[in-house]
């Protein structure tokens, strides 16, 4: 693994997202979206669990068959039925990943699993290389990974690659982890475990304390090269990591992360959002960062009008570089007449057109009455004002 590898990102959306769904997708939503997170620049996409029903089966076989550029991906547990339902759903795609886990934390191992841990690793191996009977390209998971004893991951994580595992996912399953302590787990797997180099790492974290962005970031700085994420943070309980802010940090600050780039295609995010949004009747928060409606709006007075003189006085990055028209201003009695006159100008009025003081007083009134103005109420504003002059 070098440094300059790019970030895979390996979207499951059509997984983890859609199993956390009100009600599931059909096959034809399933393959918009997955030609959608294509046309992004996805590269892993996770289409299904094929054996957990007929219909699952058949959308991830026929995604498979339909994507192009990007590898088809299936999830399967580590027993023999799932992992060959998965390699012949997959089989109508030329290169595709098996995805094949199983859970290594303790209350799981013991609540869950019931079996001691030394069977568990078995079962891991010989899944791993029932895989890799299908394919060359097997990712093993080790669930609640961020809960797990160090000793005991580092001990699983090496027998799965040595029975040809070549990606190693990483699950902050429960979201639990803080980054410094996730980006520990990184660190310690690339000190420990001696083949650790055969493998790309890869995270996977839920959001359940809102860290699953920062978690899977500082797993990059640690080293990790593929991150699983979800678009607009679907998935399990709180989500998962939304791709289009891994996506847009790992492109906005690039340098600290050496250079390291994803394909991500940002100028698709907002129309990739807003089709996943609909059609999953998952709206997408206001407040959510770099899609959500208020994403790029700005609203005090002293944003507004640092905003018309250097929009990068309050704009991190461009609406228009991640797929937006363009920002929104908000006009509230918290604007300035700086802002109304800009907007009176994008109306087409010229400043002999009205006379400011005055249209600014009735804008005010009218947004204590009404909390927000909107275009048509200033143009309102500005043909009765001119009336009232007429009379
Ligand atoms: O959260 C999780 O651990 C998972 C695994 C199946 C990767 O979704
Ligand atoms: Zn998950």
């Amino acid at each position: 693994m070098s440094d300059v590898d790019p970030v895979i990102i390996f979207d499951t959306t059509l997984r983890d997202g859609e199993q956390a769904l009100p009600q599931s997708l059909s096959m034809r939503q399933k393959l918009q979206i997955a030609l959608a997170l294509e046309d992004l620049g996805v590269d892993v996409i996770e289409t299904g669990f094929p054996i957990s029903s007929k219909g699952d089966f058949e959308s991830v076989s026929t995604i498979a068959g339909a994507l192009k550029r990007a590898t088809p991906c299936a999830l399967a547990r580590c027993v023999e039925k799932d992992i060959r339902a998965a390699g012949e759903a997959l089989a109508a795609a030329k290169n595709f990943r098996i995805h094949t886990f199983i859970a290594t934390s303790t209350i799981h191992v013991k609540d869950k699993l019931r079996k001691p841990f030394e069977e568990v690793m078995e079962m891991a191996v010989r899944s791993v290389k029932l895989a890799r009977n299908y394919t060359d390209d097997v990712e093993f998971s080790c669930e609640d990974a961020g809960r797990t004893p160090i000793d005991e991951l580092c001990r699983m994580v090496e027998a799965a690659i040595a029975a040809g595992a070549t990606t190693i996912n990483i699950p902050d399953t429960v979201g639990y982890t803080l980054p410094v302590e996730f980006g520990g787990i990184i660190t310690a797997l690339r000190n420990r475990v001696p083949n650790i180099d055969k493998a790309v790492l890869s995270v996977h974290c839920h959001n359940d304390l809102g860290m699953a962005t920062a978690n899977s970031l500082t797993a990059v700085q640690m080293g990790a090269r593929q991150i699983e994420c979800c678009m607009n943070g679907l998935g399990e309980r709180a989500g998962n990591t939304a791709l289009e802010e891994v996506a847009a940090a790992l492109a906005l600050r690039s340098n600290y992360f050496g250079g390291l780039k994803t394909g991500i295609k940002l100028e698709n995010i907002a129309r990739t959002s807003a089709l996943v949004s609909k059609i999953c009747h998952e709206p997408v928060p206001a407040h959510k960062a770099i899609v959500g409606s208020n994403a790029f709006s700005h609203s005090s007075g002293i944003h507004q009008d640092g905003v018309l003189k250097n929009r990068e006085t309050y704009e991190i990055l461009t609406p228009e570089s991640v797929g937006f028209k363009g920002n929104n201003m908000h006009m509230t009695a918290r604007s300035g007449r700086h802002m109304i006159r800009s907007c009176l100008q994008n109306l087409g009025y010229a400043d002999n057109d009205y006379d400011l003081n005055d249209i600014y007083a009735r804008f005010l009134k009218l947004a204590d009455r009404k909390g927000q103005v909107f275009d048509y109420d200033l143009e309102a504003l500005v043909f009765f004002t001119k009336l009232d002059e007429a009379d």
